[in-house]
């Protein structure tokens, strides 16, 4: 079966890197950018970062910033009608996956603009024309949206979050700034990183997997193994690693999928507004312990990544249990909520929750064939 890679045309990291939007325009032939981040990052000044950029070179701009966290339609929308009241021509996204993802989305609409309901957008590959150009710059580290081809859009009247899985989505320059990441609160650093490890994992063991994604996976679970509690604690080397992290673990999965940790978050996020950081981070190591007998040998190279070296000579069941407690301790010293019923999350819910679940668009690509029987096991177990 042909395999596919995509990334982004251009990517750039470091501190600084914001800069680098001035000769992207000069060399683009754009004139003005709807900024799309939302009213907390504006109200904190990390918008600004980059509005100083723009505001020296002399380039004009106008700011959207009705975004909330697991954006809606209607913030798509708007973003839309913004976009056109700017009279734009390319969209610099400043924020982490609400504000990059709803920013795809307005991109998208403008040049294909049969689409306008959103929903119609849900699945793969259903624009026709490529997206504005778009910056995204990332402020969470995170969920790779720079440098994915997905979207997650909430759907509030159906109670489900959707995703859109397009290559004409993707933005064209990334940056990874660490200047970007700094502000964020230490609860957001550290249910973002597990976001990403989420991403790592699911990528290495999806059904889709294969070699080139293995080796940025591998990679990405390495890092943030050994940057993200430094990261959440402070540490400034610690969180430009995170930032690489990220991203690297987004390069591996935009291409070969996830698995049903993120179909659960997503009706988490749906039913609840549970952030999505916090729903993976709490479900992965019971997906994991579900999915362990549909992974070969994949959780001793997990374990190792991890740090538990001594998982080389471990038998089978040995490094599968290693992998996981890795997994699930990491995330308890970042002080994740280990339980569903601690975030709101209600029994009378958990067929719906399984039934919304299933046929989210991450679950075809589970390493172990599932049911909605056994979601809501799972589910149970969580609670
Ligand atoms: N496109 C993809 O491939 C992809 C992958 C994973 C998740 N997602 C989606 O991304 C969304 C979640 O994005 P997220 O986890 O990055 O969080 P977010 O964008 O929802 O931000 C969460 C909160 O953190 C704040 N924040 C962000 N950066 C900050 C900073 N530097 N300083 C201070 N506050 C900051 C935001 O203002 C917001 O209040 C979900 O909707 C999820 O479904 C998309
Ligand atoms: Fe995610």
């Amino acid at each position: 079966m042909t395999k596919r890679m995509i990334l982004n045309e251009l990517a750039y990291f470091g501190k600084g890197a914001i800069r680098e939007i001035v000769p992207f325009v000069a060399s683009h032939n754009v004139h003005k950018a709807l900024v799309v981040s939302d009213e907390v990052l504006v109200s904190l000044g990390v918008t600004k970062k980059v509005l100083d950029v723009l505001d020296g070179a002399g380039l004009s701009y106008e700011i959207f910033s009705k975004i909330k966290p697991n954006p809606t339609i209607q913030n798509v929308q708007d973003g839309v009608e913004a976009y056109k009241k700017a009279d734009a021509d390319y969209i610099i996204a400043v924020g982490g996956g609400s504000s990059m993802d709803t920013a795809k989305a307005i991109g998208i609409i403008i040049n294909n603009p049969e689409f306008a309901d959103i929903r119609s957008l849900e699945g793969e590959f259903r624009s026709k024309n490529r997206a504005v150009p778009l910056i995204a710059i990332t402020t969470t580290a995170g969920t790779a949206s720079e440098v994915t081809i997905n979207y997650v859009i909430t759907d509030e009247e159906n109670k489900r979050k959707f995703v859109c899985v397009d290559a004409n989505d993707l933005p064209l320059v990334a940056i990874v700034d660490p200047d970007m990441l700094a502000s964020m609160p230490k609860s957001i650093a550290a249910s973002t990183g597990l976001d990403a490890l989420t991403h790592a994992i699911e990528g290495y063991i999806t059904k889709n997997a294969w070699a080139l994604p293995d080796a940025l996976h591998l990679k990405a679970i390495e890092m943030i193994a050994q940057n993200l509690e430094s990261a959440v604690a402070g540490n400034e080397e610690a969180l430009e690693n995170m930032g690489i992290a990220q991203y690297v673990a987004g390069m591996g999965f935009t291409n070969v999928g996830l698995g049903i940790v993120h179909s659960m978050a997503h009706t988490l996020g749906a039913f609840y507004d549970l952030p999505h950081g916090v729903a993976n981070a709490l479900l992965l190591p019971y997906v994991m312990e579900y999915n362990a007998s549909a992974t070969g040998e994949k959780y001793r190279d997990i374990a190792v990544a991890m740090g538990v070296k001594e998982a080389v000579d471990m038998t089978q069941e040995g490094y599968r249990i290693a992998a996981v407690n890795a997994v699930r301790s990491l995330s308890v010293n970042l002080d994740i909520p280990q339980k569903l019923h601690e975030v709101g999350v209600k029994q009378d819910d958990l067929q719906d929750l399984a039934e919304s679940a299933y046929i989210d668009g991450n679950t075809a690509g589970n390493p172990k064939e599932t049911s909605v029987d056994e979601i809501r096991s799972i589910f149970e177990t969580a609670l």
